[in-house]
């Protein structure tokens, strides 16, 4: 039999049963039966385990654990199964971890994460050598010191995110030699002691968000933790990065530095991050591309820049990405500009996504050239008015976003007209909407005519071209005519030469009759030739015989 306990489900459980044997019509004796065993197992409970499962929890003595669900828990139950190995106590009342703790050595997994614990006894987990995840986050913790954790030799995810932690002491976590997750987000951390992290040579994943730290945790923090992999330092109020900060953390992969106040990155802030694949800057006062300090991360990926105070991003702001694929330049609300080239070192970008920029209006037309894999272009949410014909290399794009800009619809947008009627565009690019003329606003662009986008202007532009050629002509014939008036005199003397020479050559041929001249072969050419050939130079005839039509 199943000794799974619960103190309101296994009672209903045995119901279930039992109504579902009464169901079949043959057996009522079983559902007798039933009922019988209901009566014995519900006298047998009290003796044998239910007052060991607390109101609101369920037991399971199969599996090992216990789960007690949002309730009014303000002690630890001192009565479990002591081999359980998964205890959950979550959104209780629980003030602190009393020394019924010990009896659970067994256990692997502990959560008492959103209860009302205001301090962690000195060694509670000293006995619990099995604990591989440790969860106190969102609890009212106000310290934790180096005896706190004593004892977790094999854990390796300890989260402490949402407490009221204002210090990080020496060696606070040396214990934890197999620690791979470190959670100290949202937490009031202003000090870490440059050792704190002593110990943590596996640590893969560290965050320290949204804590009040002024500085960024010194070179020393980062030197005890060669395992790093990833690290999040957002919301924090750094104003710089020193530079070298992160140079030992030469495995990092991912950095968050989200809202962390940074005013300025210099050059040399990110030296040393080689491995860093995706970076996220968001949401800081930086006045500009930090396009220096970027440059050494050479195997970056993934960037998240925007939400920044700068009003360009110029040519080449991002050069030496060459591995980037994902930029995101998003919420910048000063951006006006961006220039040709801006992104012509990052060759290998995929998706780029430069929405909600409420003041982005110049999109220079090579701005976005020479992107070979371009697939995704985001450019909701701008103040763009037009956009210049090549600005994209549009026949690879598989996401094309333009929605929420100000269009002016006439015949500058009637390239991207087009091109949205022949890539199908409505059910596969957001719609273009016009913003302007107030005739056509919000008029989708993929519907409107060439007339009604203004495009008869493109005809009387052709009228006007044609007109311009038609009096240049005439002005050169004129000037032709004037040139021939005025050198009438040498012209006619040169004619005068030309004639004379004529006349003397239609006097040399006079020597040989016409006949003679037909079946001569001319010299130095072999007797007859086919019709239409010309074995011999042909000049030895020039002037002399006239060329058949046939032969023209
Ligand atoms: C704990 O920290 C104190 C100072 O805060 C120090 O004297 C002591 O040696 C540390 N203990 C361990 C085990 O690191
Ligand atoms: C960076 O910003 C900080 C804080 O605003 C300022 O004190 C420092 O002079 C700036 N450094 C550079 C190089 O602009
Ligand atoms: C582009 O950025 C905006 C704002 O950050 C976001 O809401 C949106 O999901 C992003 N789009 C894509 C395709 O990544
Ligand atoms: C365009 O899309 C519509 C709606 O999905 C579809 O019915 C139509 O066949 C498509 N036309 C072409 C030319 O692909």
């Amino acid at each position: 039999m199943s000794r799974r306990r619960s103190s309101s489900s296994s009672s209903s459980s045995l119901a279930r049963a039992i109504t579902m044997s009464s169901s079949s019509p043959t057996s009522s004796l079983l559902s007798l039966l039933g009922l019988v065993l209901v009566v014995l197992v519900g006298l047998l409970q009290p003796t044998n385990g239910l007052a060991n499962c607390p109101n609101g929890c369920e037991c399971d003595d199969d599996t090992l654990m216990v789960n007690c669900g949002e309730g009014r828990l303000d002690v630890l139950p001192i009565a479990l199964n002591p081999a359980i190995q998964r205890l959950v106590i979550k959104n209780n009342k629980l003030k602190t971890i009393d020394s019924s703790m010990q009896f659970y050595a067994q256990l692997t997994f502990l959560d008492l994460s959103f209860n009302d614990m205001v301090t962690i006894p000195e060694r509670s987990f000293a006995y619990h050598a099995k604990l591989q995840e440790l969860h106190l986050n969102h609890n009212k913790i106000g310290q934790v010191s180096n005896k706190t954790f004593t004892g977790l030799s094999t854990i390796s995810v300890l989260n402490l995110r949402g407490n009221l932690i204002a210090e990080l002491e020496f060696r606070t976590f040396s214990p934890m030699v197999r620690l791979e997750e470190l959670n100290l987000g949202q937490n009031r951390i202003s000090h870490i002691d440059p050792h704190a992290l002593d110990g943590l040579v596996n640590l893969r994943v560290l965050y320290l968000d949204d804590n009040t730290l002024t500085t960024v945790p010194s070179q020393l923090t980062f030197q005890s933790l060669p395992s790093l992999a990833e690290l999040y330092l957002g919301t924090n109020s750094f104003m710089t990065i020193p530079g070298g900060a992160f140079q030992d953390l030469k495995g990092l992969t991912r950095l968050d530095l989200r809202g962390a106040g940074l005013h300025n990155i210099s050059a040399e802030a990110l030296k040393g991050l080689e491995s860093l694949r995706y970076m996220d800057l968001s949401d800081n006062r930086l006045t500009a591309i930090p396009t220096a300090a970027l440059q050494r991360l050479g195997r970056l990926e993934e960037l998240s820049i925007g939400q920044n105070d700068f009003e360009v991003v110029a040519s080449g702001a991002f050069a030496g990405l060459r591995e980037l694929r994902r930029l995101e330049l998003t919420g910048a609300q000063r951006l006006r500009r961006v220039e040709s080239g801006a992104f012509t070192a990052n060759t290998n970008l995929e998706q780029l996504n430069l929405s909600s920029n409420k003041q982005l209006n110049e999109l220079h037309a090579n701005a976005l050239g020479g992107l070979p894999h371009l697939s995704s272009v985001i450019l909701k949410e701008n103040q763009l008015s037009t956009l210049a014909e090549g600005l994209i290399p549009w026949a690879d794009l598989q996401t094309l976003d333009l929605s929420e800009n100000p269009f002016v619809c006439d015949c500058q947008l009637m390239w991207l007209r087009n091109l949205l009627i022949s890539k199908n565009a409505s059910n596969q690019y957001a719609p273009v909407v016009c913003a302007y003329p107030a005739t056509l606003r919000d008029l989708p662009l993929a519907q409107l005519s060439e007339p009604l986008l203004g495009c008869t202007h493109g005809a009387a532009n052709k009228q006007a071209i044609i007109g311009i050629l038609v009096v240049a002509c005439a002005a050169l014939i004129t000037t032709l005519a004037l040139v021939l008036y005025t050198c009438r005199r040498r012209i006619r003397e040169m004619l005068k030469g030309h004639s004379a020479l004529g006349r003397k050559e239609r006097e040399y041929q006079k020597t040989f009759s016409d006949e003679e001249y037909m079946t001569r072969p001319p010299p130095g050419c072999g007797g007859v030739h086919p019709a239409g050939a010309y074995p011999c130079s042909q000049s030895q005839y020039m002037g002399s015989r006239p060329i058949p039509v046939t032969e023209l």
